[in-house]
């Protein structure tokens, strides 16, 4: 059967003749649908009426036209925002390397062109680390340049959700490398605590394991650092919240009417440290039967609910599916171990989503006066 990950492969051959590097690369390829034979592909041109668009959408359909069962290739032409144009060229021709600031770093400055993406959920359990993790992976697939970071300082989950126990290694000055798994970089707290170690956190340690975590890691050059935050509104997520001044968030929920309220609360919060909102993710929203039928075992309609609340649009749905936890606990996210399955087309629809939300958040702050 065709399926997105295989146009998308299919795509990778297409360059862009200008840049000279593959259109899936330069995040050009913004929209894939598959109608049984029949795929509509969406590419964004660099430039509006660029001379070479001809040239672009014949490659493209000759590309998706190779693969088998394909009947008929549709290709969409649009333009790329100012933000998505800057990316692209940055991309192309590689970016300075991050300077290692004393004071403030490099991560946390105005100037970084990294989005950070904080995930938040109104209580634990939701799945917000399974999400979190399975995001990252689709974001990195899709040819983004990715880091993780858990701060979920009381239950963090991401090391083994990875599959990563090794000991941090540190580079020539000292700083300590990420682990890279599933072309994720990776900081944990579990790189300097065993997981089952309960650890009281006070104030200050928060704070310096915070700056420890943006300041002391060699953070490679990222296009999105996703963060990793303690479940429910109280102290802590607030705290880090705001000490991320840049952080935008998303929120996790199940489908279930009282978690949507909880998760409604984290949004208040959020809107009082004055931090963006790109969206809501449901997760856990249905079982799909052998038949094909969808079993709504948690309920229906919290995420579009909150989303609908909030102003903000609902980024997808997660089903629940066995493979995901089995991922989780396993060490390889289900976008990277099964990556046709329900729950990992998913993720990958969610990532686009979410990165399309990102753009349009940093064109409407380029164009703000
Ligand atoms: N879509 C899903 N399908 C199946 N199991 C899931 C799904 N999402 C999360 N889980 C499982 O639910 C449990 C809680 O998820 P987790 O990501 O740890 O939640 P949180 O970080 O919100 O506390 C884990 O065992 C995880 O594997
Ligand atoms: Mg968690």
């Amino acid at each position: 059967m065709i399926n997105e990950v295989a146009v998308r492969e299919a795509l990778r051959q297409v360059e862009d003749p200008e840049l000279r590097k593959s259109i899936v690369d330069l995040n050009m390829v913004r929209q894939i649908r598959i109608d049984q034979g029949r795929v509509d592909v969406e590419v964004a041109l660099t430039v509006q009426g660029c001379p070479l668009h001809q040239r672009i959408a014949d490659d493209v359909r000759a590309a998706v036209l190779a693969l088998p069962e394909v009947e008929s290739v549709a290709v969409h032409l649009d333009s790329m925002s100012e933000a998505e144009r800057r990316e692209a060229f940055a991309r192309a021709w590689g970016r300075p390397p991050a300077a290692s600031a004393e004071s403030e770093p490099a991560l946390l400055s105005p100037e970084s062109p990294t989005a950070i993406v904080a995930v938040a959920s109104g209580k634990g359990g939701v799945g917000k680390s399974t999400v979190t993790a399975n995001l990252a992976v689709a974001l990195a697939r899709l040819g983004s340049r990715v880091g993780l970071m858990d701060l979920d300082i009381y239950g963090f989950s991401q090391g083994r959700m990875f599959g990563q126990r090794e000991k941090p290694r540190l580079t020539a000055d000292q700083r300590i490398a990420p682990w890279h798994a599933y072309g994720v970089d990776l900081v944990s707290m579990s790189m300097f605590v065993p997981e089952d170690q309960a650890i009281i956190w006070r104030g200050p340690m928060l704070g310096k394991a915070m700056q420890q975590f943006f300041a002391d890691v060699a953070w490679p050059a990222l296009d999105f650092l996703l963060i990793d935050l303690p479940p429910g509104t109280g102290d802590v997520a607030l705290d880090i919240a705001q000490r991320v001044r840049r952080a935008q968030l998303v929120l996790v929920t199940t489908p279930q009417a009282v978690s949507t309220h909880v998760a409604r609360r984290a949004a208040e919060v959020a809107q009082r440290a004055e931090q963006p909102i790109l969206g809501v993710i449901e997760n856990m929203s249905w079982v799909t039967c052998p038949h094909g039928d969808r079993l709504p075992v948690f309920g229906q309609g919290g995420g579009q609910a909150l989303a609908e609340a909030l102003g903000v649009p609902l980024l997808g749905q997660v089903p629940l599916e066995p493979a995901v936890r089995q991922g989780g606990d396993e060490g390889r996210p289900i976008v990277d171990a099964a990556p046709d399955s329900e729950a990992a087309q998913a993720f990958l629809h969610i990532a686009t989503q979410l990165r399309t939300a990102v753009w349009a958040q940093a064109s409407e702050a380029s164009t703000r006066p």
